[in-house]
C-alpha cells in the first residue's frame, strides 16, 4: 500500500491505496463519490470522466497514484457553491438531456471540459468531442441540445 494524496473538489485529500489501484476506485472506494460511474472495462464508455488538472480523463485509465498531487473534479464538485445546479447541469435538465442517467456524470463533465476549451462549439465539434462517451438511451440528441444551450446558442441549430 501507499500513500496518495490530491485535491477533490478543491478539498485535500489523502488515502491508502495499492499500486493498481484505479483513480475511479480511489475516488468511488476510498472517498464515497460515487457520482462518476463505471460503465465497462474496455475504456470506452467514458462514464468515469474527470477532470484532472483541467483536463477531461477518463478515470478508469489512469492510477490514482498518478494523480498523486492533482487538482481532481467530479461531478460532486460541478453544482455551484450555494448548491444549485450549474449552467450545464441544468442545460441537461432543461433539454432533456438524460434519461437513466447512468452516462450523465460523465457526459457533464466532458461537456464541461470542451466549453472551458471551446465556449462556442459547433454541433460537428460537440458530437466529435462526445466520441469518447457512450450513452444508450438518448441517442444523443439532446445531449448536443443542452450542451449548445450552456454555450448560449441557439438550440435549433441541432440536427434532427
Ligand atoms: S468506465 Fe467506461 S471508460 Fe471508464
Ligand atoms: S441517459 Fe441512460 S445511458 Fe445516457
Amino acid at each position: 500500500m501507499a500513500q496518495v494524496s490530491m485535491t477533490v473538489n478543491g478539498k485535500p485529500v489523502t488515502g491508502e491505496v495499492e499500486g493498481r489501484t484505479l483513480l475511479v476506485d480511489f475516488l468511488r472506494n476510498g472517498l464515497g463519490l460515487t457520482g462518476t460511474h463505471v460503465g465497462c472495462d474496455t475504456s470506452q464508455c467514458g462514464a468515469c470522466v474527470v477532470h484532472v488538472d483541467g483536463r477531461a480523463v477518463k478515470s478508469c485509465t489512469m492510477l490514482a497514484l498518478e494523480a498523486e498531487g492533482a487538482e481532481v473534479k467530479t461531478i460532486e464538485g460541478m453544482a455551484n457553491p450555494d448548491g444549485s445546479l450549474s449552467v450545464i447541469q441544468q442545460a441537461f435538465q432543461d433539454h432533456h438531456g438524460l434519461q437513466c442517467g447512468f452516462c450523465t456524470p460523465g457526459m457533464v463533465m466532458s461537456a464541461a471540459a470542451l466549453l472551458a476549451e471551446n465556449p462556442k462549439p459547433t454541433e460537428a465539434e460537440i458530437r466529435h468531442y462526445l466520441d469518447g462517451n457512450l450513452c444508450r438511451c438518448t441517442g444523443y440528441h439532446n445531449i448536443v441540445k443542452a450542451i449548445l444551450a450552456a454555450s448560449g446558442q441557439d438550440v435549433s441549430i441541432a440536427a434532427e
